[in-house]
């Protein structure tokens, strides 16, 4: 019996608003899975019924055979039952406390012995570095130290799973970088089944071995991160996890899984389609494009794309153009200005996405 983090048919309404619409999803023990989406999608909420700080109205959570929420059942397990580890987007230390009093608080409150919460205290601090600084307070530390003991906090009572929202929101992009390299190697040594919550992509893709993107509610690709940037299930999950510009086209051709598609400028696409749908020819369709990929045309022959520019801004370490294929405008990347106001675009046929219209 493995212990994953299990949750089927989960729906929470506040009034009108389907703040999670029957959301099913299994976290493998021991592994990290980020949601990811924007602001309002559900995240947060799905987070507090697996904390049991919200009631859902439908739905399962178990870890392993323990069920935390049933509502089939009637079973909700009061928050302090659940053996978590949290933290959230405001991970607000005691002030009044001094930092190995704010990590040994809960191990305290289940009644552990002195000399057994000491020796925890300080393997936890151990683990995020700060064990030199137990006896300092809150104000007397930077704010990453601070984000620092609050997961001390949070993994020191050895809790079955770890629920993170934002928890490196308040920190600046370069710290942010480091401390998210830092966590996901501290999740993996102790091995914690982990629910992280973010927004920003780059982070989910830093730190995932699954991760769920979110739409109002609703699960719209559960996937590994190369799995989600290589075949997006949707026009909005290809929007969200990448910058892909998408542009009007149609079916050409088709063989096998190897299609054509002819776009508004005329251009003929070559691709390979890993999304395992059917389409027939003449099928209007919606062409998706990874700006990051496509190249100015040195000699190919195949897969061209013809554009003017519109606009051209210098970036420093490089120039980035907005162009216009006539069917669509695309962000393309060059190391090197570009003098023409028209442009052949090589585009690899792994950089193009297609859906249906
Ligand atoms: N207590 C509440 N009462 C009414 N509506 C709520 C409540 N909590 C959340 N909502 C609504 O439910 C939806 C989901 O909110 P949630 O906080 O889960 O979003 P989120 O994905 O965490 O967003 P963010 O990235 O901004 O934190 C939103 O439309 C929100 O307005
Ligand atoms: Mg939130």
């Amino acid at each position: 019996m493995t212990n994953d983090l299990v949750i089927q048919g989960l729906v929470k309404t506040f009034g009108r608003v389907h703040a999670i619409d029957d959301l099913s999803l299994t976290v493998k023990q021991g592994q990290l899975a980020t949601l990811l989406g924007p602001s309002g999608c559900g995240k947060t909420t799905t987070l507090n019924c697996i904390a049991g700080l919200e009631n859902p109205d439908e739905g399962l959570i178990r870890v392993g055979d323990f069920a935390l929420t049933d509502t089939a059942k009637g079973r909700i397990l009061p928050p302090e039952q659940r053996q978590l580890g949290m933290v959230f987007q405001s991970y607000a230390l005691w002030p009044h406390m001094k930092v190995f009093d704010n990590v040994a608080f809960s191990l305290k409150l289940q009644k552990v012995r002195r000399d057994e919460i000491k020796k925890r205290v300080f393997e936890a601090l151990d683990l995020v570095g700060l064990a030199d600084m137990a006896e300092r307070y809150p104000f007397q530390l930077s704010g990453g130290q601070q984000q620092r003991v609050a997961l001390a906090r949070a993994v020191v009572t050895r809790p079955r799973l770890l629920l993170l929202d934002e928890p490196l929101s308040n920190l600046d992009a370069k710290i942010r970088e480091n401390s998210r390299v830092w966590l996901r190697n501290l999740q993996q040594q102790v091995g914690i089944t982990t629910v992280y919550v973010t927004h920003d992509q780059s982070e989910a893709f830093a730190m995932s071995d699954m991760i769920a993107v979110m739409d109002q509610g609703r699960l719209l690709q559960y996937a590994p991160p190369e799995e989600l940037y290589a075949s997006p299930a949707t026009q909005f999950v290809a929007e969200f996890i990448g910058a892909t510009s998408f542009l009007k086209g149609a079916i050409h051709a088709i063989n096998g899984s190897r299609l054509k598609v002819r776009v508004g400028s005329g251009d003929i696409l070559a691709l390979s389609d890993r999304s395992g749908r059917q389409w027939v020819e003449n099928q209007n369709v919606v062409v998706g494009i990874r700006s990051e990929r496509v190249e100015i045309a040195r000699g190919q022959s195949e897969n061209l794309l013809h554009a003017g520019v519109v606009v051209s801004t210098y970036l420093g370490a490089k120039w980035q153009h907005e162009v216009d294929t006539g069917s669509g405008r695309l962000k393309v990347e060059t190391v090197d200005s570009v003098t023409s106001d028209r442009l052949s675009l090589y585009l690899p046929p792994d950089s193009i996405l297609l859906f249906p219209e």
